[in-house]
């Protein structure tokens, strides 16, 4: 494995595409499974996670590759299998999408647990009330859940928790039950939109999507379709960040500006520049630097879980005292000891951490303990003054269409080191 070598202090200068959801992509492809024929995804990203649940569709006897960087087609026409492979899920957390379509289509769902990762323990259970309200049972044995229903039923769903696995797993699952499913308090976030909108495409009745109530008519069948993948919000607000923290001027492309307004009203409130540039694109820039804001994670249309480490890099640099509440995943500050190691000056209380903004950062060795505290890291290094050597890469390449790449045609100074020794 390689690491990086940021040498910061470069204001970041230019354009940049926002490549595909990763979010939005998983559920697409698991949604497949419940999809007779063939289907093209196109503005898929290459990236890490994607690429598993495309070994995951084969591994379930649906004929699943990307046919260039960014297309990806499933030929779903075999009899597909139920057992979802430990290997595979214990991967990727997401691959219990798997759940719903399976169980939908075949009447049988055997899925590892996928257990805990670094950001938390994260449950399944309101995915398992989820169906067995639809009609299903299940047992825990031997580390997996055996999900059996002759038939599922239509029914009244509450979640608990509007969680967006649970969502996107309660909804592939009603498409094929008999008679109408209604999702109460259902996540709202952009990405469980994009799998109903390509659900209607494939036949199914889905209506409400993007709203907290989903209702789902029940059909018989869903056949193969074309679909184009939403821009990636969390990639686009990356972005948008490393252009202010780094005092930048940088043109954000091919973004939903209603997906990134969250972000959007909270770098506005710090003083940064954000302009909408025709349908798709913002400038974002901060030459005067920036101020304090609180941030309290919150499910869509509040502040995403998944900006909250990029966002607390930058405040490290901000002028003032920022409070950042994290009430969605219970572990998720591991960045926050790293960005102490480059100067930041970060109290930690629970679910609350106290950021108050230094004059500068200073480049040290950091290492990576999940996707978006790498993006966080990455960033705090663009910035600081002098080289950061950034380790365990593999967390950030699971999320991130070249990263490096992108940030380097801004005008970002970072090299790609194979790693030899032992590092952090
Ligand atoms: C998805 C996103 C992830 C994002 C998260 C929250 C994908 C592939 N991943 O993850 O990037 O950070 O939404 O926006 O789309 N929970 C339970 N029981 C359950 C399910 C969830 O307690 O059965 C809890 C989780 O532990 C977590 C919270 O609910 O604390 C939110 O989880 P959820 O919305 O389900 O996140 P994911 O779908 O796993």
């Amino acid at each position: 494995m390689s690491k990086f070598h940021i040498n910061g202090g470069v204001p970041l200068i230019g354009e940049v595409v926002t490549s595909g959801a990763k979010n939005a992509a998983l559920p697409l492809l698991a949604a497949t499974i419940l999809m007779e024929g063939d289907t093209t995804l196109t503005n898929v990203p290459n990236l890490m996670d994607v690429i598993t649940m495309v070994r995951m569709l084969k591994a379930l006897g649906l004929n699943a590759e990307y046919r260039s960087p960014n297309i990806v087609k499933i030929s779903n026409t075999k009899k597909v299998r139920h057992v979802a492979p430990y290997e595979l899920v214990t991967a990727m957390r997401a691959s219990f999408f798997v759940a719903g379509p399976l169980l939908a289509k075949t009447g049988l769902a055997k899925v590892p647990m996928p257990g805990g990762c670094s950001i938390g323990s994260r449950p399944i259970d309101i995915h398992l009330k989820g169906f067995k309200q639809l009609g299903a049972s299940y047992s825990i044995e031997h580390g997996f859940v055996d999900l059996r229903a002759k038939k599922l039923i239509g029914s009244h769903v509450y979640l608990d928790f509007p969680s967006v696995g649970a969502t996107e797993n309660m909804m592939m699952a009603a498409c094929l039950a008999e008679g109408t499913t209604l999702i109460e308090n259902a996540a709202q976030e952009p990405e469980i939109v994009d799998l109903g909108n390509m659900l209607n495409k494939a036949g199914a009745q889905v209506s409400g999507h993007g709203t907290s109530t989903i209702t789902i008519k029940g059909v018989t069948s869903l056949t193969g379709v074309t679909h184009n993948v939403i821009p990636d919000r969390v990639e686009a607000g990356t972005f948008m960040i490393a252009a202010a923290i780094t005092r930048g001027n940088v043109l954000v492309k091919h973004v939903n500006t209603l997906d990134v307004e969250p972000l959007v009203v909270k770098l506005k409130a710090a003083g940064i520049k954000v302009e909408e540039v025709g349908n798709d694109a913002l400038r974002v820039s901060a030459l005067n630097g920036f101020q304090a804001v609180d941030i309290e994670t919150q499910p869509f249309p509040g502040f995403p879980t998944d900006m909250q480490a990029q966002m607390m890099s930058l405040l490290t640099l901000a002028k003032g005292t920022s409070v950042i509440k994290e009430t969605i995943f219970e572990n998720r500050f591991m960045h926050a000891p790293e960005l102490m190691r480059m100067g930041a000056d970060i109290k930690l209380n629970n679910h609350i951490a106290l950021v108050t903004g230094v004059s500068g950062l200073s480049g040290a060795e950091v290492k990576i303990t999940d996707l978006r505290a790498g993006a966080a890291l990455i960033l705090a290094g663009l910035a600081a003054e002098g080289t950061t050597t950034v380790y365990g890469l593999k967390h950030l390449r699971r999320g991130y269409e070249n990263m490096a790449q992108k940030l380097t045609a801004l005008g970002a100074r970072i090299d790609e080191i194979p790693e030899t020794g032992a590092g952090r």
